[in-house]
């Protein structure tokens, strides 16, 4: 494999030139679109988790020949020592062909909304302990067990965030009548909530299913400023320090403690001297990688990209992709799914991979992970803009393909 890279790379150099011509600026917009949109469209999802997945015994036929081909993401990465992750939810978990389809190409999964603060935390239960009360419900219960029969390895997704965040867990009493909390009692609530996402894992049996967690989820701007939320507003500017000292203190070493964020390329900067600030009193790293979430747009320039991926990498910490999607054209200018933009589409994705797998085997890049924002586009929180590998109707695009290096089909040839 490492073998057949290094003969691509010069196609490819030569080809990701033209890419790159046409690619657009960078749009600090896209902060903008993602924040905006994250909320309707974890909700939109949630509503549609309840149908059930188009299938059809015809529309399988070029999985079946994927497979049969033995085209895998997950035997490909493991090459280069670099797990393949999907976000996960209990829809694929249900569907007989999403199962074929994960088992065949993941071994790492994300949940995609089961265990994000909204859905862990729990009012009633908080307000009668006088404390904050983490609940995992079925759902999470199923996807675990799932996730350990079919020896899928888990990224925790997300701790402390703005988003998809109860607002009721920083007021007195949990009542918004009564007006926010002090920074202590914040602190002391964080705490306890943090300790109680490792401690019930635990419990549940599924602790040591995790190699990664997410434990604070986009807390900066694109402007270098910090994001402005409640957590920062009632403990202050070091709440993120805070939520990593105490993951630290609670999480098993074997868990890596990850910040995650979106627009990477045009928060580099900022990132890099931000992670040197959560440290601990000996100036040890109380974090262990940065999540480069890369909801990317085919008219996003590469070169740009990994730029920020090889100065984030220079740090020394590790980084993963942890929610790859590329949407079709640009943000706000989303085109249509024909021939041509899928086959764009297929080598961007081929690139991008081939680009990441290559600093992997070099020894410049520590990522032992990358993980797509899931696999169908029918299931994609950006569907209009068909970003992932697989149409609705399970069939492979030239994205899968690029995604498994198998150039000849994965779009250079249009
Ligand atoms: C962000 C979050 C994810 C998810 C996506 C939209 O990237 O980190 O959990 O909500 O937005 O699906």
């Amino acid at each position: 494999m490492k073998k057949k890279l290094s003969l691509l790379l010069i196609v490819v150099m030569v080809l990701s030139l033209t890419a790159c011509a046409s690619s657009t600026k960078g749009n600090e917009a896209n902060e903008t679109s993602v924040s905006q949109n994250v909320e309707a469209q974890a909700e939109a999802l949630e509503t549609e988790g309840e149908e059930t997945l188009p299938e059809s015994d015809d529309q399988g036929e070029e999985v079946e020949e994927a497979i049969e081909e033995n085209y895998s993401i997950k035997d490909l990465f493991a090459e280069h020592g670099v797990k393949a992750g999907t976000c996960l939810t209990t829809q694929m978990t249900n569907g007989i062909k999403s199962q074929e389809i994960i088992l065949n190409n993941f071994n790492s999964a994300t949940m995609e909304n089961a265990m994000k603060p909204e859905n862990i935390l729990n009012k009633e239960k908080s307000v009668e302990a006088n404390d904050i009360v983490v609940e995992f419900k079925g759902e999470v219960k199923n996807m675990l067990r799932w996730a350990k029969e079919n020896g899928i390895a888990m990224r925790g997704h997300t701790i402390v965030w703005y988003s998809q965040t109860p607002s009721w867990i920083f007021y007195d009493g949990f009542e918004k009548s009564n007006g926010l909390v002090s920074r202590d009692v914040m602190l002391g609530r964080m705490e306890s909530y943090i300790k109680q996402v490792f401690e019930q894992l635990d419990e549940l049996g599924y602790l040591d299913l995790f190699y990664a967690y997410d434990v604070v989820n986009e807390a900066w701007m694109e402007d270098g400023t910090m994001r402005d939320n409640t957590w920062k507003k009632v403990i202050g500017d070091d709440y993120i320090w805070y939520a990593f000292y105490y993951a630290n203190k609670y999480a098993p070493e074997y868990i890596d403690l990850y910040y995650n964020d979106y627009n990477e390329q045009y928060k580099t900067t900022t990132l890099l001297k931000f992670v040197d600030t959560l440290v601990d009193d000996e100036g040890n790293y109380l974090i262990d990688g940065i999540g480069l979430q890369a909801h990317l747009y085919t008219g996003d320039a590469q070169d740009a990209y990994f730029r920020c991926v090889d100065a984030l990498a220079e740090k020394g910490l590790k980084l993963q992709v942890t929610e790859l999607d590329v949407s079709l054209g640009a943000w706000q200018k989303t085109l249509k799914a024909t021939d041509e933009n899928l086959a764009t589409q297929g080598r961007y994705y081929y690139n991008l991979i081939n680009g990441l797998l290559k600093r992997v085997d070099e020894g410049s890049l520590k990522m032992d992970s990358i993980t797509f924002w899931g696999y169908s586009d029918g299931m994609s929180w950006r569907r209009e803009a068909s970003p992932l590998l697989f149409t609705g109707m399970n069939e492979p695009k030239p994205a899968y393909y690029g995604a498994v290096q198998v150039m000849e089909k994965a779009g250079f040839n249009k």
